[in-house]
């Protein structure tokens, strides 16, 4: 079965509908068709320099998310990438084979490194893409679900993957490929819909959180940014806000963009965003509350996560071996 595996830093206490939509969605479906693995990885939330309990209780939170939204670790593997130490040793192994100009190209280097200047940013931050490409690599990962922020890094890892194979020999690694839904790639923050929804995002208003409070869900739909126009349809640069609140309404609900326009015909905004926000509301309040549950049991999560880390490290062992191996690294007979 073809390997699928994707990860979310843990660096919010609840995801926002973009990460749910644009990723966590897919990650579900794939479940049925592939073998997929998911990971929380605490190591590239490092680059933010968090707090350590707000650290160690987002990890989890983050964990809980994926399992209340329907990752089943009766098929999937799900688990801390601090606990699976491969991850680390092959990103150094990979960092060799990474241009300097290469990972300076980054752009999402170049944004969070805007207000502090390069030289007020950590090495971390600059590797980062490096220690993606690791998590990737470890799994011989086929297909990769990530919005569409991501594809940049994806690019990356399948250079390196494909720098690996030419220099070390044909099947060091699998190159992997991006899994991005066209039509939920990207959710825009509801203040201000030429951005992304993000949890650095400057409004609160602008982002609806998985784990929020379903009143200020509702709230901040009815809030959202339109446009002095009157006409519900999709027009994503001319009516950015309203073309949004149609693919968030079309992904919640399964009904097409166009039905929806057919449908909200000679209606007003109000009426698309009191209909949405209950729709909204309907569908995260058991993901919510599925969430909660794992939150309040986490012995239960940890086993889980404690079971997905021993299986997943047993298969990035392997490549890491074989990686070592053509390297003309030395065995490491005391294991
Ligand atoms: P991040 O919030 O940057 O850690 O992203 C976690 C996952 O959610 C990645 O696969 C992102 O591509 C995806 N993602 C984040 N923000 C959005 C958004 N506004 N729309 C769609 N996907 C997103
Ligand atoms: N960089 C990704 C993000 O910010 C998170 C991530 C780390 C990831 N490693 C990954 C995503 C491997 C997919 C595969 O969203």
């Amino acid at each position: 079965m073809t390997r699928v595996f994707s990860a979310m830093q843990p660096t919010s206490d609840s995801l926002h509908l973009g990460n749910y939509l644009g990723a966590l969605v897919e990650w579900v479906k794939l479940q049925d068709t592939h073998d997929a693995i998911y990971s929380v990885v605490d190591l590239h939330a490092l680059t933010q320099s968090p707090d350590p309990a707000q650290l160690r209780d987002r990890t989890r939170r983050t964990a809980a998310q994926y399992l209340a939204a329907g990752v089943d670790p009766e098929r999937s593997l799900c688990f801390v990438q601090s606990h699976v130490p491969q991850h680390a040793e092959l990103a150094w192994a990979l960092s060799t084979f990474t241009g300097m100009g290469e990972a300076g190209r980054m752009t999402q280097f170049k944004d969070k490194t805007q207000k502090t200047g390069e030289s007020g940013a950590n090495v971390g931050l600059f590797t980062y893409p490096v220690l993606m490409a690791a998590d990737i690599l470890l799994y011989d990962t086929d297909v990769v679900p990530v919005g569409e922020d991501q594809r940049q890094h994806l690019e990356l890892s399948r250079n390196l993957a494909e720098r690996l194979n030419s220099r070390l020999g044909e099947g060091t690694v699998v190159v992997p490929k991006p899994h991005i839904v066209k039509e939920t790639a990207k959710i825009y923050d509801l203040q201000d819909p030429v951005k992304k929804m993000s949890k650095s995002g400057g409004n609160p208003k602008g982002i609806i959180e998985i784990l929020d409070d379903p009143k200020k869900v509702a709230k901040n739909i009815k809030s959202a940014v339109t446009d002095l126009e009157t006409q519900i349809r999709f027009d994503r640069d001319a009516k950015p806000g309203i073309s949004n609140l149609l693919t968030i309404y079309s992904a919640l609900s399964g009904e097409a963009v166009e039905d929806l326009e057919a449908r909200y015909e000679g209606r007003m905004y109000g009426h698309l965003k009191s209909e949405l926000a209950d729709v909204v509301v309907a569908y995260l309040t058991p993901l919510h509350d599925s969430a909660m549950e794992w939150i309040d049991s986490p012995d239960r999560l940890d086993t889980v996560l404690a079971q997905g880390a021993a299986k997943a490290s047993a298969i990035a062992q392997v490549t890491l071996d074989r990686v070592y191996d053509r390297l003309g690294l030395l065995p490491a007979l005391h294991r």
